[in-house]
Formats: structure tokens, sequence, C-alpha cells
């Protein structure tokens, strides 16, 4: 199962939208994988079956789940999820879930529970931690022999219409499918700056719609946030012209810095008054891709642990809606046992 020659794994693509088909085609490239990719729309079916050697296409799920599948990728609006994952896991398949996790926390405690019981495996797709800078920031954090990380300091933003021009028409258009800047684009940067410091728990955030035309989502957004005892802030736009995205990390005895646009990370220690720079290969975005669908495999043939669990994502998903919440009542929100309290 685990050789990169075979390709025993049957999966089921649900979504075949533009994550849908980045996923077709890496868990193809993986070599390890025989695709079958389930839409509702046929053109979107038609489309895949003429670029890619798939196995299969389904128009709905409860027809694809009267074949049997090893893996089932969710790919469709955040919504559908959660409900999607637990019929899959129900009908037997190891389940890799897109960010976010889901636009709420209703039936993520069953999810849990379900995925246990059926010994399934469940992950959840957030593709940074394949990121080869935001790896190498992880390991010299968690190495400790830079002291503590202090301080963490985001910036990033794209021309979002340029590399998604049907923004207006998908689920990006409402915060109630999974649209705007917090639930589409800044939950990748929480979920991974949490991964490398721990978990958000408390945030105050500002956030407003001041450019993406034909929809009134927010495209801007500033974030102050602890993770513990570390101050965190975050500014993250869909509008700015340079595709940039650059994270610091300011621990007691040095800042590590990762410029994810340039692939390269840099590490200046206390003392020292030039970056060492270190340059990383990341041809393109379906490297990463690649990377978390062979992770993904590894993990169902193996049982190690997933790259990103479903407890992990539930926590970056509770730091968004109190983001959220905290942009809305202009106020600080602790992030509790599962839920947000707002304070003062
Ligand atoms: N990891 C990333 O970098 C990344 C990038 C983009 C989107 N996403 C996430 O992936 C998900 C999908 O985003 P997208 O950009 O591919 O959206 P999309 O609109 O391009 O594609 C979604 C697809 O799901 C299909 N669909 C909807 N309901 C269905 C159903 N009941 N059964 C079968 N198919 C159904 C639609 O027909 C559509 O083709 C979202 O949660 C989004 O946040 C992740």
């Amino acid at each position: 199962m685990n050789s990169s020659a075979d390709r025993s794994f049957r999966v089921l693509i649900i979504g075949g939208g533009s994550i849908g088909q980045r996923h077709a085609r890496c868990f193809l490239k993986t070599g390890r994988a025989r695709v079958s990719v389930c839409d509702t729309r046929t053109a979107v079916l038609n489309e895949l079956s003429s670029q890619y050697p798939l196995a299969a296409t389904f128009s709905d799920l409860e027809s694809a789940l009267e074949v049997p599948h090893d893996v089932a990728v969710v790919a469709t609006p955040a919504p559908l999820h959660i409900p999607m994952a637990r019929r899959l896991i129900e009908a037997g398949c190891h389940v890799l879930i897109e960010k976010p996790l889901s636009t709420s926390q209703e039936g993520i405690d069953q999810l849990k529970s379900e995925a246990q019981q059926h010994a399934r495996v469940v992950g959840v797709a957030y593709v940074m931690r394949h990121n080869p800078g935001i790896v190498a920031l992880r390991e010299q954090v968690r190495r400790g022999s830079h002291g503590p990380p202090l301080q963490v300091v985001y910036h990033g933003g794209q021309d979002f219409p340029f590399f998604r021009p049907a923004y207006r028409e998908i689920y990006y258009r409402d915060r109630a499918t999974g649209g705007g800047a917090i639930q589409d684009a800044l939950t990748h940067i929480v979920n991974a700056v949490e991964w490398i410091v721990g978990p958000v728990r408390a945030v105050a955030a500002d956030a407003a719609h001041l450019a993406l035309e034909g929809v009134d989502v927010e495209d801007t957004v500033h974030v102050m946030a602890r993770h513990g005892d570390l101050l965190a802030s975050y500014a993250l736009n869909q509008h700015q012209p340079p595709n940039e995205s650059v994270l610091q990390i300011n621990c007691r005895d040095a800042s590590l810095r990762a410029e994810l646009h340039a692939n390269c990370w840099k590490r200046m220690k206390r003392g020292e008054t030039q970056w060492q720079t270190f340059h990383y290969e990341f041809a393109d975005r379906d490297v990463g891709f690649v990377a978390q669908a062979n992770a993904f495999l590894d993990s169902v043939a193996t049982g190690q642990n997933v790259a990103c669990s479903v407890e992990e994502a539930e926590q970056t998903l509770r730091c968004c809606l109190a983001i959220l919440k905290a942009a809305d009542h202009r106020c600080w929100v602790s992030l509790t046992e599962g839920q947000a309290e707002t304070e003062g």
C-alpha cells in the first residue's frame, strides 16, 4: 500500500471545483492513487475527465458511495464539510477535509467520536504545514536553542481577484458559506502559527470590506492575539498588488522570518547584524498539495499522526469565529474551552 509505484488507494474527491481539481491532480501525482471525482455539476466532471485519467465520476455523494473507496477528500464549500465527512466515515472512508473545518462547531464532537468508533483516519488540509518555510520556523522554535518565542508578526496580501476571478460567484462571497478574508485566507496563517507557538487564547480584531467589487465580506483584517504569554499581530488583505506573505517570530535570543513568496526563511541571532538566509525549492502550489496527499496516505497506511488533526483545526475554527466576533463587536474575545467569550 505504501509503495510509490502502487496505485492501490482508491481516492474519491468530493467537489471538483478549484481546489478539488488540484487535489485530483496532486493525488494522481503521488503515483499511489486511483482517483474518482464527485460533483453535482456535469460540466465540471466532463472537464476533469478530459484532463485527468479518472477512475470514475459521480454526480452525487450517495451514488459515489455505492462503490468502495479507501480515502475521501472533502473539497466542497465549508458548511458541507462536517455532514459530508460524517457520511463518508459511516461509509468506511478515511477522510481529508479542506479548510476551514466548518463555519460553526455543529457536528464536530460527533465527527470525532464517529471517527474513533469506526477507526477511520481524519485530517484537515491546512497545506501550509507542508511548506518548507513554515516547517523550518517550527523546527527552529521547537528545538528551543533560541529561547522562548515572545512575539509573532505576520503581514501578507495578494490581488485575490487576479488569482480567483470567479470570487463573486463562489463560497467566498458570503461568510455563511466560508467566505471573507478571515475564514478563507487568515485561517491558513492562524493555523500555521498555532502549530508553531501554540493555540490562540484571546483576540481583538478590526476588519472591513475596502476594495473587492461585487461582494461585501471583509477583504482586510487586522488581529491582535495572545497565544498564552506570546503577543501576536496579523495583518492581511486581499487587494494589494504584491503577492507577499511574511511571518516573523521574535524569540528571546533570535529572530526567525519566513518570506513565503520568496521561498526562503531567515535567522538573525542576538549580536548579529545580518540575516542568514536559507532558500528552498518550491516550484509551485502543487508541491505542497502533493506532499499533503503523500502524508495523508502515509497516515492511512501506517497509522502515524495526520499533519493537522480535527482537534487542531477545531481550535483554529474557534479562533476564526472569535476574530469575526471581535471584529463585529470591536472588543477582545477569549477562547475558553469550546467557545468564545466576550471580555469587558
Ligand atoms: N487549501 C487551499 O489553499 C484552498 C484554496 C481554495 C479553496 N479551499 C477550500 O476548499 C473548499 C472548496 O473551495 P473551491 O475554491 O474549490 O470552491 P469551488 O466553488 O471552486 O468548488 C466547490 C465545488 O463543490 C461542488 N459541490 C457543491 N455542493 C456539492 C455537493 N453536494 N456534492 C458534490 N459536489 C458539490 C461544486 O459544484 C463545486 O464544483 C472550500 O472550503 C475552500 O475554503 C482551500
